[in-house]
């Protein structure tokens, strides 16, 4: 099989893997660019531990290829602090107890950060069906969502 080189901007810096064109944004992130806070739960589009921003908008990155996101802006949770302090997000759901195991925390962290940005946290509801892809096996919705209605301010 061919072998191309695929070039990801990431967090701010460009960077170049050399892998098949099928490879998914999520394997190159982990895999090839060592960027491992995004999860594989599924690897089918089922739980959202994935979840990247690309452009700002949250994609499930097991199922987009990574070659498909060439030029575009992809933000993963390694992305998200500036320094050493925290989006307004994370602080969120470390002051709601937003998680327990962690394992599904990143995912969900990007996947709240477009509700607030694209405009879903206007009620609870709306926050629980926006997030509803995001799958945690602690079930800590309902302090993931008291985190967003506070950190969309
Ligand atoms: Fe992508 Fe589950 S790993 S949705």
């Amino acid at each position: 099989e061919g072998v191309s080189t695929i070039s990801l901007k990431v967090n701010g810096t460009v960077r170049a893997i050399r892998a098949e064109p099928r490879v998914t944004l999520l394997d190159a992130l982990r895999e090839y660019l060592d960027l491992t806070g995004s999860k594989k739960g599924c690897d089918h589009g089922q739980c959202g531990a994935c979840t990247v921003l690309v452009d700002g908008r949250r994609v499930n990155s097991c199922l987009t290829l990574a070659i498909m996101t060439q030029g575009k802006e992809i933000t993963t949770i390694e992305g998200l602090a500036k320094g050493d302090e925290l989006h307004p997000m994370q602080a969120a759901f470390l002051k709601h107890d937003g998680f327990q195991c962690g394992y599904c925390t990143p995912g969900q962290i990007l996947s709240a950060v477009a509700c607030v940005q694209e405009g879903h946290a206007g009620s609870e509801a709306e926050v629980r069906e926006w997030m509803s892809g995001n799958l945690c096996r602690c079930s800590a919705y309902p302090n993931i969502t008291a985190a967003i209605l506070e950190a969309k301010g």
